[in-house]
């Protein structure tokens, strides 16, 4: 145990310093230092700056990311030093403020204390800010994805509203305590009316996304300490939510709908109505998130940007590691270079790791 910790305490440490330009005096001074801290304590603590450039080399390590050019641009908000669950919704709070800055978005982590044989802080929401799913006897109602979470935001006390787009409580949770539940102030959420340039009934369909992906359920893994709740975001890719959240058909479904709406023959598949429905529904996407200044990405650019991060990370002599299953976008993969070569999947740390749900 603390020979892996050790080990891998050493290993993040030599290469962040050398990525930093540390000298190799202040390399074996640290060294030192963490192996005192560790054979005592069984733990160590990282120095702000370790905590900053861990997270933004575990956001570089993220195979599935198509976003990785802008790793060294991620705000780093340190907050391992709150205790309470009332401070931490506090702080997720400020996050969804900072980071949604008014719609032009900043890639933001928030990183709480470490997990520790008497210590682990939870965040039980998958994103900061997601809609719930109800199964009800007429179907489903709302996002399918978020239906066992929503169940458990009404067991520990929270009114549902039974719309297709109510945005969840935050849950937080310390130890093994009961767990907080606290609502997202209106003032604080940004959403985009899905409309389309060219379709006015685009607009009966009421579809709207919230500005913001921030991930909240994922481990943060640096030098062989464990972060617990350490939300992050960057902006959305325009499919995520045009060509998976509003087209599968295990989640919003929307493609039928508007197959017909088009005036397609939703019954043959060689009309290609679902490619047609899917490429109007990612015009309205990008259409309302561009007109409404709030920042996004479309896929053939999102896979420029990636290009240049393989070339900047081969420039620095870094091996780039990828998940091509992921990397490819939805919609029209062969027309990014993606496609047309392999990835290693090799997973390298520090990064972010799945944990188990807490419900
Ligand atoms: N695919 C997820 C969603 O649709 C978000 C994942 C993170 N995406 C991002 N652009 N950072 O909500």
């Amino acid at each position: 145990m603390i020979t892996d910790l050790l080990k891998e305490a050493e290993e993040f440490i030599r290469t962040c310093y050398r990525e930093l330009n540390k000298t190799e005096q202040e390399v074996e001074h640290r060294l030192n230092e963490l192996n005192e801290q560790i054979r005592n304590k069984g733990f160590y603590e990282h120095t702000n700056l370790e905590l900053e450039y861990g997270a933004k080399m575990a956001w570089r390590n993220s195979n599935r990311c198509i976003g990785r050019l802008f790793w060294d641009q991620l705000n780093v908000i340190d907050k391992r030093n709150l205790k309470t669950e009332e401070e931490i919704i506090e702080a997720l709070f400020e996050h969804i403020e900072y980071a949604t800055n008014k719609g032009r978005i900043r890639p933001t982590i928030t990183i709480f204390s470490q997990k520790a044989s008497n210590q682990k802080v939870r965040i039980w929401n998958n994103q900061l800010i997601r809609y719930a799913g109800y199964k009800t006897e007429h179907g489903v109602l709302g996002d399918p994805h978020s239906i066992s979470f929503t169940e458990t935001c009404i067991d520990l006390g929270w009114e549902p509203k039974f719309g297709n787009f109510d945005v969840l409580p935050l849950v937080v949770q310390i130890n093994d305590h009961h767990p907080k539940v606290a609502q997202i102030p209106e003032k604080l959420l940004l959403e985009v009316p899905i409309r389309h340039p060219n379709y006015k009934w685009f607009n009966d369909l009421n579809l709207k996304w919230y500005a913001v992906p921030m991930i909240s359920d994922m481990i943060l893994e640096i030098g062989g300490i464990t972060y617990t709740a350490a939300p992050f975001n960057g902006w959305y890719m325009g499919t995520e939510i045009g060509a998976r959240n509003f087209a599968d058909e295990s989640r919003y479904n929307m493609l039928p709908q508007i197959g017909k709406l088009m005036g397609l023959d939703i019954k043959s598949n060689i009309s290609l109505w679902k490619d047609r429905a899917l490429l109007e529904l990612n015009t309205a996407v990008l259409h309302s998130f561009k007109e409404d200044g709030v920042s996004i990405v479309d896929h053939h650019t999102a896979a420029q940007q990636f290009k240049k991060f393989e070339e900047k990370e081969r420039a620095s002599e870094r091996s780039i590691t990828g998940d091509w299953t992921w990397l490819i976008p939805p919609l029209s993969p062969a027309a990014t270079h993606i496609f047309h070569k392999p990835y290693n999947n090799d997973i390298k740390k520090p990064n972010y790791f799945y944990q188990p749900n807490p419900y």
